[in-house]
């Protein structure tokens, strides 16, 4: 006798509201109020001087993210988004230059490169991890390549030793935006820290948060100096910097306030715990889900790497589960279980690269002047980025702080209850569907 299933009107597994992730405590209610008891809410001048670096709290959390990574320089900006156009933009990238990446990102990964006139360019992923396929990037180089956008998601580290030299013998920029994974190790090294430039986040979703902010890494000293002429109007004071002009930038405001300055430098201070929870509840679960269902594969995780789990991802056969992902997952939800299905479709089915809006608005076929290659965004172009969509189940909201190892196995008895009543979510589903005759 099967448990009646709570989407067909049966007791849930769970009535849990899951808290709220919340990591704020008394160091940064702390320095956040000697910030507005200050009065200096922002300390940044886009003149010659130390301000133009910004004020005290953002440079001593720019040097202990510095220090925390073991890189040479921080710039901390007002998101991940800016930072992902500003390091475009560091190393000179813009019209006319290609630049590959993944189409299983987040959209600034991509917009960041169209935002500096630039083309993105989409090669395919690797479908254990979701990461970008070396083999694949390797067969997207042309002579327009400047840079190739690798991206960490879900907080495993992509396969960076391939990059690095496909990089090396094609003289390319390696930038990773490290936004999902900060804390992930690819073999002994930070993600992030790795290629030329790498950018975090601290938007309010992320494992460490100012509200909103970014931080963008690097061991180059030129490439830095540039971070910052972006981040803080650089045109406007070039000649006095003490720089060239041939170092000419157009420089925005992605300056960071002293407020979430302070904030972010103690949630660095808690990284590697928050992520050993989410390490710890994520074991747990992978231990359960092996033994316990065929038709679920739990995160891979490459020898050599940490994974930090920003999501926890699973992959999900149809065939053997016998229900839809969407039923599946629609009915874990009803058993108080917050769980996602279908990663998001791959980028390029938006219509800024189908339609080509975002080069112009002469619509298909168009190609800006500035622009002499052939990149295509048609059905097909990365055949296991589009059959993630399908396969792709994740926990987003559980697999962390404060939840605990029973929030784990309240998750597995809601997937096995869904298993386990199968036929008659299937019958009750198929009648809705008007397939059945009742
Ligand atoms: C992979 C990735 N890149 C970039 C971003 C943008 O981050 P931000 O909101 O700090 O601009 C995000 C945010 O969700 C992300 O997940």
């Amino acid at each position: 006798m099967f448990e009646e299933l709570a989407l067909l009107g049966g007791e849930p597994v769970t009535r849990k509201e899951f808290p709220p992730y919340n990591t704020i405590d008394e160091r940064e209610k702390a320095e956040v109020l000697e910030v507005l008891d200050s009065g200096v809410l922002s300390a940044f001048l886009a003149a010659p001087g130390p301000a133009f670096r910004g004020g005290p709290k953002v440079r001593k959390l720019e040097q202990a993210w510095a220090e925390h990574f073991g890189v040479k320089h921080a710039v901390s900006m007002n998101s991940a988004t800016s930072a992902l156009c500003a390091a475009v933009a560091a190393c000179g990238i813009g019209p006319g230059d290609e630049v590959i990446t993944s189409p299983l990102t987040m959209t600034a990964t991509a917009t960041a490169v169209l935002a500096n006139g630039a083309v993105p360019v989409f090669a395919d992923v690797d479908p254990r991890t979701l990461n970008l396929d070396p083999a694949s990037v390797g067969r997207c180089i042309t002579e327009r390549t400047k840079a190739i956008y690798v991206v960490h998601l879900a907080g495993h580290p992509a396969d960076m030793d391939p990059v690095m030299e496909l990089a090396s013998t094609h003289d390319l920029f390696v930038l990773e935006d490290n936004a999902q994974a900060p804390g992930a190790q690819y073999k002994g090294r930070y993600t992030g820290c790795i290629g030329h430039i790498g950018v975090f986040s601290l938007n309010c979703h992320k494992t460490i948060q100012a509200g909103e902010g970014g931080v963008a890494v690097t061991n180059d000293d030129r490439l830095a100096d540039r971070l910052c002429l972006v981040r803080n109007h650089g045109e406007t004071r070039l000649e006095s910097l003490g720089l060239s002009a041939d170092e000419y930038l157009i420089g925005f405001n992605f300056r960071m306030t002293e407020m979430e300055a302070a904030v972010a430098y103690h949630q660095l201070g808690k990284l590697e715990q928050l992520n050993a929870w989410r390490i710890r509840l994520a074991d747990y679960l992978t231990r359960r889900i092996t033994e316990e269902f065929d038709c679920l594969s739990p995160p891979h995780v490459a020898p050599d790497c940490t994974h930090v789990y920003y999501l926890y991802h699973m992959r999900y056969d149809e065939a053997k589960a016998g229900i839809p992902l969407d039923l599946f997952a629609e009915a874990v939800r009803a058993e108080g279980i917050p769980l996602s299905a279908r990663w998001m479709p791959p980028l390029y089915r938006m219509s800024i690269y189908r339609q080509r809006s975002a080069f112009g608005d002469s619509g298909w076929p168009f190609r800006p002047p500035w622009y002499h290659g052939e990149v295509s965004y048609t059905e097909g172009i990365c055949p296991h980025a589009e059959a993630a969509e399908h396969s792709s189940a994740y926990l987003e909201t559980l697999v962390r702080r404060p939840n605990t190892e029973e929030d784990m196995e309240l998750a597995v008895r809601a997937m096995r209850k869904v298993l386990d009543g199968r036929a008659a979510l299937s019958e009750s589903h198929a009648v809705q569907a008007g397939c059945v005759k009742t």
